[in-house]
């Protein structure tokens, strides 16, 4: 055969496989794949890479960004696909193979994926060592648990300096501010790129942070901002990796009152063991600008914080996953945060994540449980509700003032569980040497609950009792009180006291 023939025919295989291998056999969507698209997210998270591998309509695989890394699956009919990565009734991304290549729409917005070339592949980011581990100076701040809204419970990614403006409003209008909610947090979205000098900035949909900063000082509240020791945060916007004291100079001089510094993309440089000098890296950045600023350390519970958080200057700490808006997720984080109860305490507090209430996923009783178990457990007070549309139902909740009073008592002791069983019972110690108690009905029907006052181990001598739900002093006889509390929902009763022993 000559040499021409020969090519010729390798060349017409050629064409016959490349249709073939591509959609008869089964197995074209196996391979590499480089995603581009524009304004796909923001900043790095333009691009990504799927790993995938296809048997007959399966697809198996992972799906990266500069983010993480995340399992993938799918299936594909024809030229069809449907990949699933976060959402198991959803699929993340949608489209067909045209041509060799991947069309479809990510999130909703497009996307083409074609075989990946090395230049695709993610940079590798110099490895920069944390610093040795010492003991970071208390900055003197979050005496009591830090209160306040963020916007990460309801606005996700779509949030911008409108909304901030418009939240400060709502603050001021719905008696929240006076309530004591005053840290009004920008979540993670807010970052652009950085300017030549390194600087970082807003992308477009914030324009001007001091301003904003400003606005939000004008109101009487506290501004609080948020980055990662990552490259990108949890939704792949940029974040301060290698450029910590720089961005802490640069809040700083915003006039920034609170950062939350969110693990994220952290994970993909560091080993957990480094964790703590990481935040610690932070933690002397921020005390160095010389501006009181409330560091709150988001790694989810690893390497267990609670024991470490306020050795690096943590104000408060992630003591789990994040909530969602419903029962079990609520209830978990909760439970799973009780045995870092000894390590919260004035300037110091263990973190179960931002409440919920308002934003629909649960029953009310069940909110004034979310809002009944944060208070006993001292935790920080952070809503994710929709401001510009609160519900008086909302209000009762965030704003009830006897409640909020348990959670900022100055004495700061976590509650713990002492029943467990279908009535849940919690109490807290009180800095009057009295004690609130909790009970919390997890079953499917109302039951009767009994409170003894020999459960609540007073410290002082008890003067009268009050239902911080009901609003109602109650009786104690014989040294019990017995009230019925409907499913998922809280009994919550303070006993106040005289003659503490401090
Ligand atoms: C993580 C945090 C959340 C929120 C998002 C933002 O998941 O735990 O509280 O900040 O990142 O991407």
């Amino acid at each position: 055969m000559s040499r021409g023939k020969y090519a010729v025919r390798v060349c017409f295989l050629a064409m016959l496989w490349i249709p073939l291998n591509s959609y008869a056999d089964g197995q074209g969507l196996t391979g590499r794949w480089s995603a581009y698209g524009k304004e796909l997210w923001s900043g790095d998270r333009e691009r990504a890479i799927f790993v995938l591998n296809q048997k007959g309509t399966a697809i198996t695989g992972t799906f990266e960004s500069l983010t993480g890394k995340t399992n993938v699956k799918g299936t594909v009919t024809g030229d069809h696909f449907e990949i699933f990565a976060w959402d198991p009734k959803s699929p993340s991304f949608v489209g067909q193979l045209v041509n060799g290549q991947m069309h479809g729409t990510m999130f909703g917005r497009s996307f083409v994926a074609r075989p990946a070339q090395p230049q695709d592949e993610f940079p590798k980011l110099r490895y920069i060592k944390p610093p040795r581990l010492r003991h970071v100076p208390y900055n003197g701040l979050a005496k009591t648990p830090p209160m306040g809204w963020n916007s990460w419970n309801y606005f996700g990614e779509d949030v911008n300096e409108a909304d901030i403006r418009a939240a400060a409003d709502a603050l001021v209008s719905s008696g929240m501010r006076d309530a004591g909610y005053v840290y009004l947090n920008i979540d993670g979205t807010w970052q652009g790129h950085r300017d030549s000098q390194g600087n970082l900035l807003p992308n477009k949909k914030f324009t001007d942070i001091k301003a904003l900063a400003d606005y939000v000082h004008s109101k009487g509240l506290k501004i609080g901002i948020y980055s990662s020791p990552g490259p990108v945060d949890c939704a792949g916007y940029p974040t301060s990796y290698g450029h910590e004291k720089q961005d802490a100079k640069t809040f700083a001089k915003w006039g920034v009152d609170y950062l939350k510094w969110d693990w994220c993309s952290a994970e993909k440089i560091y080993p957990d063991k480094h964790i703590r000098a990481v935040y610690q890296k932070m933690g002397d950045a921020l005390l160095a600008t010389g501006r009181p600023i409330v560091f709150s350390l988001c790694e989810y519970g690893k390497a267990n914080v609670a024991t470490w958080g306020a050795d690096v200057g943590g104000n408060l700490w992630r003591t789990t996953d994040d909530i969602r808006d419903n029962w079990e997720s609520m209830m978990a984080n909760i439970e799973k945060q009780a045995p870092s109860a000894p390590f919260a305490g004035p300037g110091h507090w263990n973190d179960p994540d931002m409440l919920e209430i308002g934003n629909g996923g649960m029953t009310s009783d069940e909110y004034r449980t979310h809002m009944s178990l944060w208070a006993l457990a001292a935790a920080p007070l952070i809503a994710g509700n929709n401001l510009q549309k609160l519900s008086e139902d909302t209000k009762s909740i965030l704003l009830n003032k006897e409640v909020i009073a348990v959670d900022q008592d100055p004495l700061g002791k976590q509650a713990t569980p002492i029943r467990n069983g279908n009535l849940e019972m919690w109490v807290k110690p009180m800095a009057d040497g009295g004690a609130v108690v909790g009970v919390v009905n997890l079953g499917s029907s109302t039951l009767p609950a009994t409170v003894r006052i020999g459960d609540l181990r007073l410290r002082g001598n008890p003067t009268h009792a009050r239902d911080l739900w009901a609003h109602q002093e109650v009786e104690f006889t014989d040294g019990a009180y017995t009230a019925d509390v409907s499913t998922h929902a809280p009994l919550l009763v303070r006993v106040f006291a005289k003659g503490a022993d401090q």
